[in-house]
C-alpha cells in the first residue's frame, strides 16, 4: 500500500508530460528503456476515456507499454490515478487532442498497436467532418505504426463503421485482417460494457499496416 505522498508522486508520473510538444518524441522519452526491457512494444489507446480497457490490457501485458490519449483532463487524471493505485508502471495517460499527438508528437514507426475504440461518432451529418477517421488521419496512423503494426477499431455506430472501414481501405495503407474473438485477450472498454448492457451491436475491424503504400 502506497502512502498518500507516494501515491501523489506515482500518480504524477503516470500523467505524462512530454518534454517537448513541438517535435516527434522518441519512444524512450515516453517509457525509458531498461536492460530487462530494451525495446518494449508501445501501444496507443486513442480517446482512452476512464481507461478501463487500457489499464486491464496493461495489467495483462507487463512486457508492453501503453499510452492513453484523452482530451479531457479529468479522465486522463483518473487513468493516472488508477495506474498508480494498481501499481502499473507500464501505462501512462496524456491529456491532448489526439489528432495533434498522432500527427506531431508520437514516434514515427514506434507504435506496435493503435486502439481506436468507440470514438465519438458525431452522428449528425453536419458534424461528420469531426470524425477522427479521415484520409489524413489514416496516413498519420500508418506513419506511426511499425511495419506489420496493427490498428484495432470498434464502434457501436453502424454508419461510422462503414465509413471508417471504407476510408481506411481506400488509403491503400492497411490490409484488413480477421479478428476472431479468441485471437488474443482484449478487455472490454467502459463504453462497450454500457452499450452491450443496452443491447447495442458492436462492430470491430482489424488492420495491418502495409510496409509501403499498395
Ligand atoms: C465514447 S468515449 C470512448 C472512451 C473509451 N475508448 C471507451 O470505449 O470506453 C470517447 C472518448 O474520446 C475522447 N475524445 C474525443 N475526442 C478526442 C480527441 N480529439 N482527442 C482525445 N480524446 C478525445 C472523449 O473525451 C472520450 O473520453
Amino acid at each position: 500500500m502506497l502512502s498518500p505522498e507516494e501515491l501523489v508522486r506515482v500518480r504524477a508520473a503516470r500523467l505524462y508530460d512530454p518534454p517537448d510538444y513541438f517535435r516527434p518524441l522518441h519512444k524512450t522519452e515516453i517509457f525509458s528503456a531498461t536492460p530487462e526491457r530494451p525495446d518494449a512494444p508501445l501501444e496507443i489507446d486513442v480517446g482512452c476515456g476512464d481507461g478501463g480497457f487500457l489499464l486491464d490490457l496493461a495489467a495483462a501485458h507487463p512486457e508492453r507499454d501503453f499510452l492513453g490519449l484523452e482530451k479531457l483532463l479529468g479522465r486522463a487524471r483518473k487513468v493516472a490515478r488508477q495506474a498508480a493505485r494498481r501499481g502499473l508502471t507500464n501505462v501512462k495517460a496524456l491529456q491532448i487532442d489526439s489528432p495533434y499527438a498522432v500527427r506531431h508528437l508520437l514516434p514515427p514507426g514506434g507504435i506496435s498497436r493503435l486502439h481506436l475504440l468507440f470514438p465519438d461518432p458525431w452522428p449528425k451529418a453536419k458534424h461528420a467532418k469531426n470524425r477522427l477517421v479521415q484520409p489524413a488521419f489514416c496516413q498519420d496512423v500508418h506513419r506511426l505504426l511499425r511495419p506489420g503494426g496493427e490498428w484495432l477499431f470498434k464502434t457501436d455506430h453502424p454508419e461510422y463503421f462503414t465509413e471508417a472501414v471504407a476510408t481506411i481501405q481506400a488509403s491503400g495503407l492497411f490490409t484488413a485482417t480477421h479478428w476472431p474473438a479468441d485471437c488474443f485477450p482484449y478487455p472490454l472498454t467502459d463504453f462497450e460494457r454500457q452499450w452491450l448492457a443496452e443491447g447495442k451491436t458492436i462492430q470491430s475491424a482489424r488492420f495491418i499496416a502495409t510496409s509501403r503504400p499498395l
